[in-house]
């Protein structure tokens, strides 16, 4: 992983192979943002014409690479797009410098050591710059010895992130640049795992990952095979994962803290692979369909992100492993699946997976009685469609909670809108053999998935789900920190949440 420090160093004096500046959108034309001064100087004063004249306009992510001036160490300037200049007295927002620094940091693919002098006041600024440029920097070692090779002929990912500017060496600017590399290796380490083929990812394999990485973090781990899945009446991991030669884990993470006072449950749906089932998937629409266990990767690079930063708070992760295949020994549209705890479920599209092995994890997790469940899923195409690919959806039986999960978010720097969960759409799952169906009204399919899951909520427990289905995984073009594939979507809402569950600052 991409090696971060924060220096006092000049822009102009740093050995680095490339110096990352800002470059803003001024009223007259592009304006260099603070941070740049040095190199300013080095162009004699001109650096914001010279990037004029390049056809620099300062538009958000937007990257110009020039030659340096004499006077710089680093033979590169590469500036990077901030947007509108802020409000006077107003820095740029956290999220603006984070998709800045990433977008430099994609740029800089093949380099060594890239140094960011970009608007750093304050500590939180020196966060965003680390965490932008880390994420930025992340590509998926495919793992045929490309990765060795690139990083001979230095061509691999940017292997060194210095952050330049503020007060690096006060207590505040130490904690950001721990927290932004344990936060970026995790929200990395979820990308790896999505990013993983379901030939090779597999919910056994999956499990091994986890419990290895567990160990490493001093974390508790338990798995529930196949076998321990029966025995406990697992109905639902099991019907999703019996038409597949590869057989279903539930897999508990745990991470306490002695001085803790909250409990949070984190269950992630992790499909591994989702064909469909017996109501198998049209061509078109499964060949992402590896990254239907995004919601399981979330929560465990969570729990190892909370561990590493010591967080004052108990986490559980679950994760529902399973993958969705049509065999002779598959589920059918029609059968009824006894789920743990009791309930009946008429299975009425075995696409509608992930809601059946979440139900068995919820009250699972419910029985520990933990003071919240926040369940993270690739659950529907229809929250794609209602929020589209960049923002997840957030439910939940508290409305108070629904918006500390949506302001947490935010503060995360992740997109996500409250949802409603309209209490007339539960009788749409209505089923003349059991007591419920896994589908109903398709029409707000993804608030039916919601009250689905909500029907496996003991009372008396705050829950929220998050449907990460148009997030989780990038289709089109990589932008600012985001690449292309497996986003890690969620983690840092779920790491932010562990902080103000531990802060007991949830409102
Ligand atoms: N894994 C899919 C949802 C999904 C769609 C994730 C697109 C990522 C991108 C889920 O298991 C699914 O198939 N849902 C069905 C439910 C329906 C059959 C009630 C859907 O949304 O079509
Ligand atoms: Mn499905
Ligand atoms: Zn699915």
């Amino acid at each position: 992983m991409t090696a971060l420090t924060l220096s006092t160093s000049s822009a102009a004096t740093l050995r680095a192979d490339a110096v990352v500046v800002g470059v803003a959108k001024g009223a007259k034309g592009p304006v260099v943002a603070v941070g740049a001064e040095a190199v300013d100087k080095a162009f004699g004063g001109k650096l914001a014409a010279t990037l004029e004249t390049l056809g620099a306009t300062g538009a958000e992510g937007e990257v110009t690479k020039l030659p340096a001036a004499s006077g710089l160490k680093a033979p590169v300037v590469l500036a990077v797009g901030l947007g509108e200049v802020p409000a006077k007295g107003d820095g740029y927002e956290a999220e603006t410098l984070r998709r800045a620094a990433g977008a430099a940091a994609r740029a800089l693919a093949g380099s060594k050591k890239g140094a960011f002098a970009l608007p750093v006041e304050d500590a939180a600024a020196a966060a965003a710059v680390a965490e932008g440029a880390l994420l930025g920097a992340y590509t998926y070692d495919k793992g045929n010895g490309d990765a060795k090779d690139d990083k001979k002929k230095n061509n691999g990912p940017l292997a060194e992130v210095t952050v330049l500017g503020g007060k690096p060496r006060d207590k505040a600017y130490k904690a950001a640049a721990e927290r932004a590399t344990a936060v970026a290796a995790e929200v990395n380490r979820a990308r790896d795992l999505i990013n993983a083929p379901a030939n090779v990812l597999t919910p056994a394999s999956f499990a091994v990952t986890a419990v290895a990485a567990a160990k490493e973090h001093g974390l508790k781990s338990e798995v529930l095979d196949e076998k321990a899945l029966k025995k406990g009446g697992y109905g639902g991991i099991l019907g999703v994962g019996q038409g597949s030669e590869n057989p279903p884990r539930l897999v508990r993470i745990g991470y306490t803290h002695p001085k803790a006072e909250k409990t949070i449950a984190l269950i992630g749906k992790g499909i591994t692979y989702d064909s469909g089932g017996i109501s198998l998937k049209p061509a078109g629409h499964n060949e992402t369909m590896k990254c239907d266990m995004s919601g399981a990767a979330a929560v465990f690079a969570a729990v190892v992100a909370a561990a590493k930063l010591g967080l004052r708070v108990n986490l559980t992760g679950w994760l529902a492993l399973a993958e969705n295949m049509p065999s002779g020994s598959a589920i059918r549209p029609g059968d009824v699946l006894s789920m743990y705890g009791g309930k009946t479920v008429e299975v009425l599209n075995t696409d509608a997976e992930g809601r059946l092995v979440l139900a068995d994890a919820i009250t699972r997790a419910g029985e520990e009685k933990p003071d919240a469940i926040v369940d993270v899923a690739t659950l529907t195409g229809a929250m794609v469609l209602a929020l589209g690919h960049r923002t997840f959806g957030v439910m939940a039986n508290d409305e108070a909670f629904r918006t500390a999960l949506h302001e947490t978010a935010e503060e995360a720097g992740e997109q996500s809108w409250p949802m409603p969960l309209p209490s007339h759409l539960r009788k749409s799952m209505d089923s003349p053999v059991a007591d419920l169906a896994n589908m109903g009204e398709r029409m707000g399919g993804g608030l039916v998935a919601g009250l689905f899951l909500k029907e496996f909520v003991k009372d008396g427990i705050t829950w929220g789900h998050l449907d990460i289905a148009g997030p989780a995984f990038n289709e089109s073009g990589p932008f600012g920190y985001t690449p292309k594939g497996g986003t890690g979507s969620a983690v840092r809402t779920l790491v932010r949440l562990a902080e103000r569950t531990a802060a007991d600052d949830l409102g």
